[in-house]
C-alpha cells in the first residue's frame, strides 16, 4: 500500500439525521468528534433555526480542541431563473456557486491532513445536493481530496417510524417524488408514492383526478419531524388534508420554517395483509 499523500484533505459528509440529535449514528457522532472544520452552508441573512441546530450538534458531540465553524453564505438563488422551463439549468448554475465558495473554503481555511465535514441533513443519498457539490470538486481536482459519505436517518425513515408503516405492500415499489411533480402530474402513478420538498399540500390535486383510487388516497403525513413542534397526520385525504392545511400553517408560524413529508397509497390504507 502507498503512503497517504499529506497534501490530501478529508471532508466528510455526515448524515445527521432528520431533527432529533439522537437520530444520529454511531458513525457520525465518532465523525463529528474528528472534524478540525465544520462548514456550514448558511443562508444568507444570518443563522436559521436549522444553522443554530447543527450548531448545538457540534458543540454536543465535538471533540478537543473544538472545530473550526466556517459559516459559508450560500449564494441567493434568482427566483426567477428558476421558473420553469430552465429550473435544472438554474439550479446547476447555483450549484456551481456552492462549489466555488467550498473550494475556496477548503483551500484556503483547511490544512493539509485536516478533515472537515458537512452537516447534512438526513441522508445525503436523495434531494440534497451535498454529494454533488463534493463530485464536482473532485472533478476540478483544485485541492487534493479524500471524501466520504456518512449516512443518515431520513426523513422517510422517521416518517415511517413514526406512523409505524411500512411504505408498501408485499413487494410493491416504493415512488419517492417531490410536490411540484405530484402537482403536474396531477394523479399518483405509483401505488406507494413519498412526497417531499412541497411547497403546499399538493395532493390536494389528488381530490380533483379522473381516477377514483386517487380520490380515494390514504395519506399519512408529518411535519418538523423529530423536533419539539412535531406533528403527524393520517386519514383518508379527503378527510384530513383541511387539517394537514391548518396544521402546516401553525408550524410555519412557530419554527419560521415548514419541512413536511407525505406518504400516499392509492385506493386506501395499507392492509394488513399487503
Ligand atoms: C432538502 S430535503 C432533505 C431530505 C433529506 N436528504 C432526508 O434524508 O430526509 C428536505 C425535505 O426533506 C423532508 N424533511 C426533511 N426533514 C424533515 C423533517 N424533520 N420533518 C418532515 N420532513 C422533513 C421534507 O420533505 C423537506 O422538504
Amino acid at each position: 500500500m502507498s503512503a497517504p499523500d499529506p497534501a490530501v484533505r478529508t471532508l466528510l459528509l455526515v448524515g445527521i439525521g432528520a431533527g432529533d440529535p439522537e437520530l444520529l449514528t454511531l458513525q457520525a457522532v465518532s465523525a463529528i468528534a474528528a472534524l478540525d472544520v465544520v462548514l456550514v452552508l448558511d443562508k444568507p441573512g444570518g443563522a436559521t433555526d436549522l444553522t443554530r441546530m447543527r450548531e448545538a450538534l457540534v458543540r454536543r458531540f465535538a471533540g478537543d480542541p473544538a472545530p473550526r465553524v466556517l459559516l459559508l453564505p450560500d449564494p441567493p438563488r434568482d427566483r426567477g431563473e428558476l421558473d420553469r422551463p430552465g429550473y435544472s439549468g438554474a439550479v446547476r448554475s447555483w450549484h456551481h456557486r456552492r462549489a466555488d465558495l467550498l473550494e475556496a473554503a477548503l483551500a484556503e481555511q483547511l490544512l493539509p491532513g485536516e478533515t472537515a465535514g458537512i452537516l447534512v441533513w438526513g441522508d445525503p443519498a436523495f434531494y440534497d445536493s451535498t454529494v454533488r457539490l463534493a463530485q464536482e470538486l473532485e472533478r476540478r481536482g483544485t485541492v487534493p481530496l479524500d471524501w466520504r459519505v456518512i449516512p443518515g436517518i431520513s426523513s422517510i425513515q422517521l416518517l415511517a417510524a413514526r406512523h409505524r408503516l411500512v411504505l408498501h405492500g408485499i413487494g410493491e415499489p416504493l415512488h419517492i417524488t417531490t410536490g411540484r411533480r405530484l402537482a403536474d402530474a396531477g394523479t399518483l402513478q405509483h401505488e406507494n408514492t413519498v412526497v417531499m420538498l412541497d411547497a403546499g399540500v399538493s395532493a390536494a390535486v389528488l381530490l380533483q383526478s379522473p381516477e377514483a383510487a386517487d380520490r380515494d388516497a390514504w395519506i399519512a403525513w408529518g411535519a418538523a419531524l423529530g423536533t419539539p413542534s412535531e406533528v403527524l397526520v393520517a386519514g383518508r385525504l379527503a378527510e384530513v388534508i383541511d387539517e394537514i392545511g391548518r396544521t402546516r400553517d401553525a408550524v410555519r408560524a412557530e419554527r419560521g420554517w415548514m419541512m413536511d413529508i407525505s406518504y400516499l397509497r392509492r385506493g386506501g390504507p395499507p392492509g394488513v395483509a399487503d
